[in-house]
């Protein structure tokens, strides 16, 4: 692999000036002399390659949503090294060959690094385990059954012990399956003005309220997914304070946006969980700054346009946009987060929840790291993103702070035009 070096780059919080050498996947060395291919940083902020914990690639199965190139370059181009995959595609991925074809398959793309999840049961039927020590063996980063609910207790008591068993994590899409039936939208003074079916925070906060049982009674490690209310949240809060082994994430959507966006009555809105209340939207984020909230996800989830050109009883829930987070988070929240924790939630936090060494960037270190422009401000071009879903809430909005260069073990995956 050839050397690269990075000049004129700066560190989170640093004016200084630095350069960045990488040598067969490593860090070589700080401000060593430049040698192989030289790239100008500009001045740029150099980070961690951002790590995604939940994103929806689609393969196999589902390609005309998205497949493994076109995710993982979207990812690269969104700053992020390392990608989770989401098990819900068709086949399912509960079976050791295709956990072992993705991982494969990905390792020859030289995007954004795989680390498949694998379902936690069967074809993600809720009721029968995967071959979960299997799964681990080939590679599976995490089991879950996100995109369905698991509402079999006495099978996610089960599988959260014997992954815990195996060293690994439990996450869970927490919404409790009676109680959001049919619903389409947050139930509330929107949904009923509307004339829309609702889906109660009810739903969310009694599912986690259960789960956090079941992860206390196993001792094994649960995360719960795209935490979407502030129920759900004081949940979380007061079983942390009794120990119980939980982490949560936050999805940029759910601060930015609420369900007043659905008068729109635009599918692009309709993710599951729902957009919730402005209070809401202001408790997460508070959840962020104070630590509640273990890490950021954007439950990247794309959809063909013409699924969500269906009505919003129609159309598939998601919203994709992985090659925007970092500068939607940056443009809305870089001031009240900061950059060093923003990051944080986007790196070391994230490998935290999964079990993961956290990602430095010292010598003899994985030279996946990711270069910030803090500064300029661009549009939202969905017509130039990698991802095969070209539109998403923020089409034309004018953000600033932009991934430029996100390498990932020591070669380029992306570079701004
Ligand atoms: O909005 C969502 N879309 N939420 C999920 O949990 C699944 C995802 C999908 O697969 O499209």
């Amino acid at each position: 692999m050839p050397t690269l070096t990075i000049t004129n780059i700066r560190r989170p919080g640093s004016e200084k000036s630095e350069t960045l050498t990488v040598e067969n996947g490593l860090i070589k060395g700080w401000n060593i002399k430049p040698e192989g291919e030289i790239i100008d940083g500009n001045g740029a902020t150099l980070v961690p390659a951002f790590i995604e914990p939940h994103a929806h690639l689609r393969e196999p199965g589902q390609e005309q949503k998205e497949d493994l190139a076109s995710g993982l370059a979207a990812a690269a181009a969104g700053g992020y090294g390392t990608v989770v995959s989401m098990p819900n595609t068709s086949p399912v991925v509960d079976d050791p060959a295709i956990v072992r074809a993705l991982i494969e398959k990905a390792g020859r793309l030289g995007f954004a690094r795989l680390r498949p999840a694998a379902a936690l049961t069967r074809g993600q039927n809720g009721e029968q385990l995967a071959e979960l020590s299997l799964l681990a063996g080939a590679g599976a980063a995490v089991f879950t059954d996100d995109g369905r609910t698991n509402e079999n207790a006495r099978t996610l008591r089960l599988g959260l012990e014997y992954a815990h068993s195996l060293g690994l994590v439990v996450s869970v899409h927490a919404e409790d399956a009676g109680l959001r039936a049919g619903g389409v939208m947050n139930e509330g003074a929107v949904s009923e003005a509307l004339g829309l079916p609702g889906n109660p925070a009810a739903a969310e906060a009694a599912r986690v309220a259960r789960d956090l049982e079941i992860c206390a009674m196993t001792g094994g490690r649960l995360h719960i997914q795209h935490l979407s209310t502030a129920r759900a949240l004081d949940l979380v809060r007061g079983a942390k304070a009794r120990g119980v082994n939980v982490t949560c994430e936050v999805c940029p959507h759910h601060l930015l946006l609420t369900d007043e966006a659905l008068r729109s009555f635009d599918a692009v809105y309709k993710v599951a969980p729902p957009l919730r209340t402005q209070a809401d939207t202001e408790y997460l984020l508070a959840g962020l700054v104070d630590g509640s909230v273990d890490c950021l996800a954007t439950d990247h989830a794309p959809h063909t346009r013409a699924e969500k050109e269906r009505d919003l009883l129609e159309a598939p829930s998601g919203i994709a946009y992985i090659e925007i987070a970092f500068p939607l988070l940056w443009t809305h929240f870089g001031k009240g987060l900061g950059l060093q924790k923003l990051v944080e939630l986007l790196t070391v936090d994230v490998a935290r929840v999964l079990g993961w060494p956290a990602p430095e960037l010292e010598v003899g270190q994985a030279a996946d790291f990711t270069l910030l422009d803090l500064d300029t401000v661009r549009p939202v071009q969905p017509e130039t993103f990698k991802s095969k879903a070209k539109f998403n809430p923020w089409t034309g909005q004018e953000l600033r702070g932009w991934p430029v260069l996100t390498v990932v073990g020591g070669a380029v995956a992306f570079r701004r035009a």
